[in-house]
C-alpha cells in the first residue's frame, strides 16, 4: 500500500524546482508522520522503511518539496509529459532511492595508514596487546603530530570522497590521535576544511581524551585536567567541534575520568558520546545514558543493566560491527537483545586506521545483518534516520520527508535488501547531497 503524496506547504510551482527524479522504482523514505518528531525509531518501527513503490521526488532549492506515488506528484505539480528546461530530470530507471547514509562514528582524520597492525592482529596479537607495546592509536599520534594541517587536509579530503562514493553524505568525525592542545585543535580544522571542500555534512567530536598521551603516562590525572582546563574551552570557544567523546575502557580512561570530562563538556554547552563497554564491559553505557548523551557507541560487551539504561533514554546505541569483523573477534554487540528491550539502534563504520579502515556503510550494512541479525530494513533505518538522530540532526537528514535537505541515494538495484545481499559491494550508482550530484 502506497502512502500519499506529500507537498510543501506553499505548493511550489514547475519554475521553483530544480530537480525530479522520476521512475523510482522503491522508494525508502525511512519517514512515517506519526513517529518521527518523537525520537529516534525502536522496536517493530525499526525496520519500517516507509516504502512508495513507482514514486518520483522533487527538489527546491537543495530541499524536498515533493515525494510520494509519481502519478501524484505529477498531477499536483502540474507537470505534464514536457518539462521546462530549467528543471533537470533524473530517470531512477525503476531502481531504489533511499536518504544518504549518515554516519554517526568515523576517526577520518589521520596519518598513515596501519596495515602493519593489521598483519601482526592476523597472525595472533592482540588489539590492546599491540597498544600496550606503543602501537595502536598512539602510533597514529605520533605521526599526526609529525604532519602539517595540508597534508593532513588532503589526506582527509581523499577518504572524504571515498565515504561519499559509497552513499555517506552526513558524517561524523572526530578528533583524538593530537592528544596535546594544539594537535588536537589542529584536527578538528582539519576535518572542518575538508568536509567543506569535499561537500558532506559535517559533525565535529572532540576526542581528547582518546588515548593518554605517551608523555602523561605517569601522571594522567594531569592530562584529565588538562582536557577539561585547557582543551575543551578552547574547543568550545572557538566552536571547533559540536561534541565530546571519551574512550571509556579499563585499560583507557576509567567511568570516573569519562564522567568528569563529560560533565565538563556538557557545563561547556559540547554535547557528549561516549566509546562505551568496547573490550570489557565497564558501564560506559549507563553513563551515557545518565549524562543524556547523543549516544553510546560499540557495546560489544554491554550488559543487561547497560541495555536496560539505554532503552529507558533517548541515548542512541550505536553499534560498529565493522570493527569486530577487521580486529577478527568472535562476539558482536548483543543487537537483537537490544533491539526487543527497547534500544535506539544506529550503525556505523567507525572508519580509523586500527581497528576499522572500512569506508563504506553498504559493507557495514551487510556485516550487520549477516553478524548481528538486523533485519536489512532495521539496518537501513540504523544507518540513516536513527543515525542522523544520534548526531542530533534528525530535523534536517536521515529520511525523505518534505522539507528535509535534499540527501539521497539511486542505488544500483531495485531493492534496498540488494545492499546488505551483495555484500555491500557496489551498492550505490549514484549520490545527492542539497539536491546536487555529487558522487
Ligand atoms: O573506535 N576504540 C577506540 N578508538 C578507535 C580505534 C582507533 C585506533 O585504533 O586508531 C575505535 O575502535
Ligand atoms: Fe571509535
Amino acid at each position: 500500500m502506497n502512502a500519499r503524496a506529500r507537498f510543501a506547504d506553499p505548493l511550489p510551482t514547475v519554475s521553483d524546482l530544480d530537480v525530479l527524479v522520476i521512475n523510482i522504482g522503491q522508494l525508502c523514505t525511512v519517514h512515517r508522520e506519526d513517529l518521527d518528531d518523537q525520537g529516534p525509531r525502536r522496536g517493530a518501527d525499526l525496520g519500517d522503511v516507509g516504502i512508495i513503490e513507482s514514486a518520483a521526488l522533487a527538489v527546491a532549492g537543495g530541499r524536498l518539496v515533493a515525494v510520494g506515488p509519481e502519478t501524484e506528484v505529477r498531477q499536483e505539480l502540474g507537470l505534464g509529459e514536457d518539462l521546462p528546461s530549467s528543471l533537470t530530470v533524473v530517470d531512477a530507471g525503476g531502481r531504489a532511492v533511499t536518504p544518504g547514509w549518515v554516519d554517526p562514528h568515523t576517526h577520518t582524520v589521520f596519518g598513515r595508514t596501519r596495515q602493519d597492525e593489521y598483519e601482526r592482529r592476523v597472525r595472533g596479537e592482540s588489539y590492546l596487546e599491540i597498544a600496550a607495546a606503543g602501537g595502536g592509536i598512539r602510533a597514529s599520534v605520533r605521526d599526526l603530530r609529525e604532519r602539517s594541517e595540508d597534508d593532513l587536509t588532503a589526506l582527509a579530503e581523499v577518504r572524504l570522497q571515498r565515504l561519499l562514493a559509497h552513499g555517506t553524505t552526513t558524517v561524523e568525525i572526530k578528533s583524538g590521535y593530537g592528544l596535546t592542545l594544539e594537535d588536537e585543535l589542529k584536527m578538528l580544522r582539519v576535518a572542518r576544511r575538508a568536509a567543506d571542500s569535499v561537500g558532506v555534512r559535517a559533525v565535529l567530536t572532540c576526542l581528547a581524551a582518546h588515548e593518554v598521551p605517551d608523555e602523561y603516562r605517569d601522571r594522567r590525572a594531569d592530562y584529565v585536567r588538562q582536557v577539561c582546563d585547557e582543551v575543551l574551552p578552547r574547543v568550545a570557544a572557538e566552536k571547533l567541534a559540536q561534541r565530546c567523546d571519551v574512550f571509556c575502557e579499563p585499560s583507557v580512561f576509567n567511568l570516573e575520568e569519562t564522567e568528569t570530562i563529560l560533565s565538563r563538556a556538557l557545563e561547556l554547552g559540547l554535547r557528549c558520546t561516549v566509546h562505551a563497554d568496547e573490550l570489557e564491559p565497564m558501564g560506559g553505557s549507563a553513563l551515557a545514558a545518565r549524562l543524556g548523551a547523543d549516544s553510546a557507541d560499540h557495546l560489544i560487551r554491554i550488559q543487561d543493566d547497560g541495555i536496560e539504561a539505554l532503552a529507558a533514554s533517548n541515548t542512541v546505541a550505536t553499534l560498529l560491527p565493522g570493527t569486530v569483523f577487521t580486529l577478527g573477534l568472535r562476539d558482536f554487540a548483543p543487537a537483537r537483545r537490544m533491539v526487543e528491550a527497547g534500544c535506539a539502534i544506529a550503525v556505523a563504520t567507525d572508519f580509523n586506521p586500527g581497528s576499522c579502515p572500512i569506508p563504506s556503510v553498504p559493507l557495514i550494512q551487510s556485516i550487520a545483518c549477516s553478524q548481528m541479525k538486523l533485519a536489512p530494513g532495521e539496518a537501513l533505518t540504523a544507518s540513516t534516520l536513527n543515525a542522523a538522530w544520534a548526531l542530533g540532526l534528525a530535523d534536517e537528514v536521515g529520511s525523505l520527508a518534505v522539507g528535509k535537505a535534499a540527501d539521497f541515494l539511486i542505488l544500483t538495484g531495485n531493492d534496498y535488501r540488494l545492499v546488505p545481499y551483495h555484500g555491500g559491494v557496489d551498492a550505490v550508482a549514484v549520490v545527492y547531497r542539497n539536491g546536487v550530484r555529487v558522487a
